[in-house]
């Protein structure tokens, strides 16, 4: 375990001592706390009056804030200062969907994003145009979670937009599934990679291209736009670009939310990046005690270094927003998995616990009884939406009545003379509340997380934009496809007899 710095220390000793406050002694020992742990900001309402911490606890939480100048830090990244140290790169993502800093750098990539949405809403045009009623898009990590996301969410039957799936795995039977079941005539591609040099995408675009018998309805889009076009004959006019200032797994925003443009259409794709901007205005203008990032922030440093709590969990009480789950896991593990500090120095706190969840109320029915019974303490975040478009009301008020009460459930517990049927409480979350479920509130919720995400790196002192922990497994990967077909031996004793076993059994 790493060697707290003061700051964090401080939040143990205060979790010390408020460990024999129970969340419902939170409330009734401070008037007006439901009010003052609430946040609105557009569609959004965030309510933290369910996270363990008391105003003491909560000035030393924001204490810990001014004393990294998580403030000036904002700044730093909205100006595309270097805040990706290792790879020497800004990571501009906010200029994708707002002007809101007047550096020249900032400014310039706004510009540049512009027009590349104009080339975008041109290319829609001109499939619109044709006979294509289904996308397939080619990609994996960010340049599929994101996507994937929001086309699933916002997409949905709707006359004359196209169907657009998904191929990500290198397992051949998951293209195998998606091209199945659709005509080649038909359909369009779209291969996404900021290197075009992932194995993945590679692999299975070449599987896209042999089935669309050409690359004359393949679109690219990468920061390598030569590379792209040159590894599949892909004219020009269809390779959309993506820059070095934009993380992967930040790029949703960028032309790699082509996909998700061709599935709700360029004016909800608009209406997203507005939704992100709005959030990106409030985060870089609000004080931190208000500032609703900095405050999912702060609850995800207390719940891990206050708490000492190594698992989150997030709970999408909407269908729509199931895949949620599985965005958060790239955007925030991959960005916030480190040990080191920028200067490569150890971590002077633990960071990133386990983020898992689902979709309620299906998970209700299986891991629930964990987080109300287990040993261990899961904090969680519940995200519901207020209005469904679905025509089932009654449906809708059950979906709300389970997320109102879990969140209950599991903070106040109940007591009960038959441990077996007793609860303790004490599990802590965050509840977020959309008005519905647009494009705007979509793309402001996403903001809200990666702005949480880079305020934690402030914190912990790490780098959120690099992800140097993927390359080992792909190097090793790489060299053990000569070992597979039986060229090589591999170096590592358990390796080489899994080899023999896999050949004998081949
Ligand atoms: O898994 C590592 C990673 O580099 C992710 O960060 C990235 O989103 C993904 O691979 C795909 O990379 P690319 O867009 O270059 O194909």
């Amino acid at each position: 375990m790493p060697v707290a710095a003061p700051g964090f220390e401080q939040l143990r000793s205060h979790a010390a001592r408020l460990a024999g406050t129970s969340i419902a002694g939170l409330l009734k020992d401070e008037p007006g706390r439901v009010q003052a742990q609430a946040l609105q900001v557009g569609p959004l309402y965030a309510t933290f009056a369910r996270q363990r911490w008391d105003a003491q606890a909560w000035a030393a939480l924001l204490e810990l804030g001014r004393g990294c100048d998580l403030g000036g830090a904002f700044r730093r990244l909205f100006d595309g200062d270097t805040v990706n140290p290792t790879e020497g790169r800004a990571a501009l993502h906010t200029a994708l969907r707002g002007d809101l800093s007047s550096s020249p750098v900032a400014r310039q990539a706004f510009a540049t994003a512009a027009a590349v949405q104009l080339r975008m809403r041109a290319l829609i045009q001109a499939l619109e145009a044709s006979e294509v009623t289904d996308i397939v898009s080619v990609g994996i990590g960010g340049s599929d979670l994101g996507p994937r996301l929001v086309a699933d969410a916002l997409g949905g039957p709707r006359p004359g937009r196209f169907r657009v799936h998904f191929i990500s795995n290198v397992d051949g039977a998951a293209a195998q599934r998606v091209l199945g079941s659709l005509d080649p005539e038909r359909t369009a591609a779209i291969f996404i990679s900021k290197t075009f040099g992932t194995q993945e995408t590679l692999l299975n675009g070449a599987i896209v291209r042999d089935w669309l018998g050409g690359s004359g309805r393949i679109h690219a889009v990468s920061a390598n736009p030569g590379r792209a076009a040159a590894s599949f004959d892909i004219a020009a006019e269809r390779v959309l670009p993506m820059w070095d200032w934009v993380g992967g797994r930040y790029s949703l925003w960028s032309a790699v939310g082509f996909p998700i443009a061709l599935a709700i259409g360029m004016d909800r794709f608009e209406q997203l990046l507005a939704g992100a901007a709005q959030m990106d205005a409030h985060v870089l203008g609000a004080p931190l005690e208000s500032n609703l990032a900095v405050r999912h922030g702060l609850a995800a440093v207390w719940n891990r270094n206050g708490l000492g709590l190594a698992s989150q969990a997030v709970l999408a009480y909407d269908q729509r927003l199931a895949l949620l789950p599985a965005y958060l896991q790239q955007l925030v593990m991959e960005s916030l998995g480190k040990g080191v500090q920028c200067d490569g120095s150890a971590v002077v706190a633990d960071t990133v616990p386990v983020w898992w969840g689902g979709a309620g109320t299906d998970v209700q029915h299986s891991f629930f009884q964990a987080l109300h019974q287990g040993t261990g303490i899961v904090p969680l975040d519940f995200v519901g939406t207020v209005s469904s478009d679905a025509p089932y009301a009654e449906n809708h008020q059950a979906l709300l009545s389970n997320l109102l009460a879990q969140s209950e459930a599991l903070a106040n517990g109940q007591r009960s003379d038959d441990p077996h049927r007793s609860y303790a409480g004490g599990r802590p979350s965050t509840l977020i509340l959309l008005d519905a479920l647009t494009p705007e509130a979509l793309g402001g919720l996403i903001a809200m997380y990666e702005h949480s995400v880079y305020a934690q790196s402030v914190l912990w002192g790490i780098n959120a934009f690099d992800q140097f922990g993927v390359e080992l497994g792909k190097q090793l990967a790489n060299g053990l496809l000569p070992a597979l077909k039986g060229e090589t031996e591999a170096k590592d004793p358990v390796t080489r007899a899994l080899l023999a076993e896999i050949a004998a059994r081949g």
